[in-house]
């Protein structure tokens, strides 16, 4: 039995077979359409989430399985002091499988150590997010045709950014790929991303601030939202909220086959008058995270043996 707590886990080659399937989930949607009858999802959000929670039960729904769980802590038994070892230890008795969402940099990695079911992690604190990393992988090779070959700039709060760590994580994995690392100096990437991902493993990077001077060489624009919740001073956090925001005008600066990509929420970031352009790709993208979710459900569930086909 697996878990997925960082898209490290997989292998290159695991991964790409997860993408392949979610491709031919999206082709195929009735193919897949009974492979989990009888199954259960638990999605125990301990943290707020619109897309993450809604599409991991979208996918278990569309495999035909069933869906429980929580969505915040206060509605669970953590508001009585329950670990989360002892409550996901609990839901391995109702569950077949659980996607989890907590506040704290290594919480999923504890439930996982009692569990009985394959955890999935749905993000942890400022960590990571790796389904959201496998979204994200989905959306670029299924637009662009490759996950090589790729200047990808990531733009706004790359410190407390846990889509952004994850996904520097994966990427660095394929042949000549480059990070532009766009944000203010309060919000630069952690320097254990620089030092022992980028540096250590000879990754070419530049860091900037001004998104203007970037633009013209990206192949992918990766906007993020300042995240309001992980600042310790929300005077900090209003002077930095809307350090970004790329507009219209923007755009242009752009080359013509530029994907920009948002793990959304967005607050102030990507203004609206961008969302019609052929390049925005970010609700595109929110779907590829019900295929790859619907994947990842089916990947897990026949490494622990639970399904024959
Ligand atoms: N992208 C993402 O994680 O969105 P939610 O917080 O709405 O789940």
């Amino acid at each position: 039995m697996r878990h997925l707590m960082s898209p490290l886990d997989l292998s290159i080659e695991e991964l790409d077979d997860l993408l392949n399937l979610a491709n031919d989930i999206e082709k195929n949607p009735q193919k897949y359409a009974h492979v989990c009858d009888g199954k259960k999802l638990a999605t125990c959000f301990y943290e707020p989430s619109t897309r993450t929670r809604l599409s991991f039960e979208a996918a278990m729904l569309n495999l035909g399985g069933s869906v429980l769980g929580f969505s915040s802590a206060d509605s669970s038994s953590a508001s009585k002091g329950e670990s989360v070892s002892d409550t996901m230890r609990v839901i391995s008795c109702y569950a077949d499988i659980a996607a989890i969402r907590h506040p704290k940099e290594g919480a999923a990695l504890v439930a996982s150590q009692k569990s009985l079911i394959p955890v999935i992690n749905a993000g942890d604190g400022g960590h990571q997010h790796p389904t959201q990393t496998l979204t994200d992988l989905l959306t670029i090779r299924s637009l662009r045709g490759e996950l090589g070959n790729l200047t990808i700039g990531l733009c706004g709060d790359l410190k407390f950014g846990r889509t952004v760590h994850s996904l520097i994580n994966a990427l660095i994995r394929y042949e000549n790929v480059r990070f532009v690392l766009i944000s203010p100096e309060e919000l630069r990437v952690p320097d254990y991303i620089r030092e022992d991902v980028l540096e250590k493993n000879h990754i070419p990077y530049e860091e900037v601030e001004r998104l203007e001077y970037a633009m013209p060489n990206l192949d992918v624009l990766y906007m993020t939202r300042v995240q309001k919740e992980r600042f310790f001073n929300e005077d900090d956090y209003i002077r930095m909220k809307d350090f970004y925001i790329l507009n219209k005008e923007k755009m242009k600066l752009a080359k013509p086959d530029m994907l920009v990509l948002h793990p959304l929420p967005r607050v102030n970031e990507i203004s609206v008058d961008v969302d019609d352009d052929p390049r925005a790709a970010y609700f595109k993208q929110a779907q590829y995270g019900v295929y790859v979710r619907m994947a990842l459900i089916l990947t897990l569930l026949r490494w622990k043996g639970d399904l024959t086909c």
